[in-house]
């Protein structure tokens, strides 16, 4: 149980829907946990780059759901569980945590000291990653392998292009496509994205904001392309989907603006990450399987969430994330 100096938190909150000066540090209650839920003592919340959509009620408008003020920021995060509820059987007081909020979660999100989610929404953390990185993991590797595993379905031996592959779900989709024993060209943002994403062990990485798409693909894949996850979308996807074989296919998390929505002969889907026991416990399986990198850009003090979410328009490689403890 929580001790009585815990039961109000720090956490940054919103009264109101809007621009960033309605975030503000707050002393709330610590949220209570139901019988299938956990609480978290948060150590790192990861900074989202859809946190301000939901900030200015994008999210709310656009799934017509009621929101409730004060309403906690934060989609993911890690730390270690303080409490559980009487049903929940897979994890326990103490262990090293990363995990999902529900959406629009009444009892706040993980941009606070302490965050209540649904235990399903949680896995423990591979041991060989720290707290503070596995703070980006969640809503980011649950992305990355939706779409390279249940959208995609993508087989040993194929050929793969991710777009946007230095930011925070490509990075992760890099990373686990090779695990799948895929040959993958990553389209990188900036000369420090392309070498960052050498790193983590791409066949052939370019930089899409300099180079060609469509002729580094050809080179990489001369009949054409098997697939491609894109993370961002306009002219570069266009020319990624062009870049794929006939009976190719591409997907895209809900989200990406500007993505085609048909090319003849291939296919083009969207998708969500859907965290589920199952997938938690791909992904922890494939990050166990070597050196794996989650990597934070940035970090920022809680108390400084707004400057956060304004450096989510800069350039940076992975994701930014706030730092609790
Ligand atoms: N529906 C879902 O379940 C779900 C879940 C997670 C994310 N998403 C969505 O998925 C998208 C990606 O999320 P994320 O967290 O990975 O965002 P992100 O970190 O901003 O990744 C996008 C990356 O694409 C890069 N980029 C843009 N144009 C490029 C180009 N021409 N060539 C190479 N790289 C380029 C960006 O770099 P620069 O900014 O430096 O150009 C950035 O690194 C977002 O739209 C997000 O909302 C949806």
């Amino acid at each position: 149980m929580k001790n009585k100096s815990h039961q109000t938190m720090r956490a940054v909150a919103i009264d109101e829907f809007g621009g960033i000066e309605k975030m503000k540090p707050r002393e709330l209650p610590v949220p209570e946990v139901a019988t299938d839920e956990i609480l978290i003592r948060v150590e790192t919340a990861g900074v989202g780059v859809w946190d301000p959509f939901d900030r200015e009620g994008g999210f709310a408008k656009e799934f017509g759901t009621q929101p409730h003020f004060p309403h906690v920021l934060g989609w993911d995060g890690a730390g270690t569980v303080e409490e559980v509820g009487a049903d929940v059987q897979s994890l326990k007081r103490g262990d090293r945590v990363y995990g999902i909020n529900d959406f629009m979660n009444p009892k706040g999100g993980f941009y606070a000291e302490y965050a209540v989610i649904k235990a399903n929404n949680a896995a423990t953390i591979p041991p060989a990653l720290s707290t503070r990185n596995a703070g980006v993991l969640a809503t980011d590797g649950v992305t990355a392998l939706d779409g390279l595993a249940r959208a995609l379905q993508l087989k040993a031996g194929e050929s793969i292009l991710i777009l946007g592959a230095s930011g925070g779900v490509g990075h992760l989709a890099v990373q686990l496509a090779k695990r799948m024993k895929a040959r993958v060209l990553a389209v990188a943002s900036g000369r420090d994205g392309v070498e960052f994403v050498k790193r983590l062990g791409a066949d052939k990485v370019i930089d899409g904001h300099q180079e060609d798409i469509l002729k580094a693909a050809h080179e990489f894949a001369p009949q054409g392309l098997d697939a491609a996850l894109l993370m961002t979308g306009g002219k570069a996807a266009d020319q990624a989907i062009t870049a794929l074989r006939t009976g190719g296919r591409a997907a895209y998390p809900n989200g990406v603006p500007d993505v085609p929505q048909t090319s003849e002969g291939v296919k083009v889907m969207s998708y969500n990450g859907e965290p589920s026991s199952q997938t938690f416990a791909t992904l922890n399986k494939l990050i166990d399987g070597g050196p794996f990198e989650v990597h934070i850009a940035r970090t920022f003090k809680l108390e400084d969430a707004a400057e956060a979410q304004k450096a989510l328009n800069d350039h940076y490689l992975g994701k930014l994330a706030l730092v609790l403890s």
